[in-house]
């Protein structure tokens, strides 16, 4: 497959952000796309999209030739907008249904293929050709993105990312055991450090942060000071006008 290059325009501005589940990633993404006008990339969700369309569909998880063709029948789509990233099949908006413990199982499968990832590598790639982004995943420091203006490594105690999953869980109605979330997203963690293709790593060059015990706006500030040409932030409010809304299909 012919793959865009990475770099796009070179006034462009790319914060990429990686790191384990729940280490408030998207929180904060959002919140630095809201501060600097940025576009928002949810590269989980783009996953999660085509995870919940094998589910809705019964298709076999294991075989990669089959979610290959179903990514070019089941019409998923992505939208953006500052802070927003929602996830379409065909006409229907799906990104509330994403984050089921259903779809949490599934997308860790579906992400270890490298076709299903080179078809995500390049959609991401193309946004960021023509947007200034804030993108976070697993892969965007090292694969997507790795000449990103900015790149950071967030991460957090393992107890306080169940905890945050935990809570984000009984928020939406659902109860899971405790114990069973933890092994959950241990074995979530292992699939994605030992995934072949596109490993969660920490790259030479990323700023970690550690977000236990911080707010995601202390982070999100963190981030934006960091973030060339704006050593102060004086960006709060309704942020820059460097991302626009727009859209890409798979
Ligand atoms: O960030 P998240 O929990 O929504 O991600 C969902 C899954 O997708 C997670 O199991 C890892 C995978 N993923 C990936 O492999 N590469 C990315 N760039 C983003 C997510």
């Amino acid at each position: 497959m012919d793959m865009p290059s990475s770099s796009g325009n070179s006034s462009r501005v790319r914060i990429a952000i990686d790191g384990p589940a729940g280490a408030g990633k998207s929180t904060v993404a959002k919140m630095v796309s809201h501060l600097t006008g940025y576009v928002y990339v949810d590269t989980g969700a783009m996953y999660r999209g085509l995870a919940l369309a094998a589910l809705e569909r019964g298709v076999d998880l294991e075989r990669e030739e089959d979610l290959e063709a179903l990514s070019e029948r089941c019409d998923l789509s992505f939208r953006w907008d500052t802070g927003d990233f929602r996830v379409y099949l065909g006409a229907r908006d799906v990104t509330e249904k994403l984050h089921s413990r259903e779809v949490d199982g599934a997308v860790k499968v579906v992400a270890r293929f490298p076709r299903v990832r080179q078809l995500m590598v390049k959609m991401q790639r193309g946004i960021a050709t023509f947007n200034d982004v804030v993108m976070e995943g697993r892969d965007i420091t090292s694969v997507v993105l790795p000449d990103a203006e900015l790149k950071i490594y967030l991460t957090a105690e393992f107890r306080e990312r169940v905890r945050r999953r935990w809570h984000e869980m009984v928020h939406r109605g659902e109860d899971v055991p405790w114990d069973d979330l933890k092994r959950e997203m241990a074995a979530r963690d292992e699939a994605d450090v030992n995934r072949k293709t596109g490993p969660l790593v920490r790259v030479s060059g990323a700023v970690v942060i550690d977000s236990t015990g911080k707010t995601a706006r202390e982070v999100a500030l963190m981030i934006v000071k960091l973030c060339p040409g704006r050593n102060s932030v004086q960006c709060s409010g309704s942020g820059g006008s460097r991302g626009c809304p727009g859209s890409i299909r798979a």
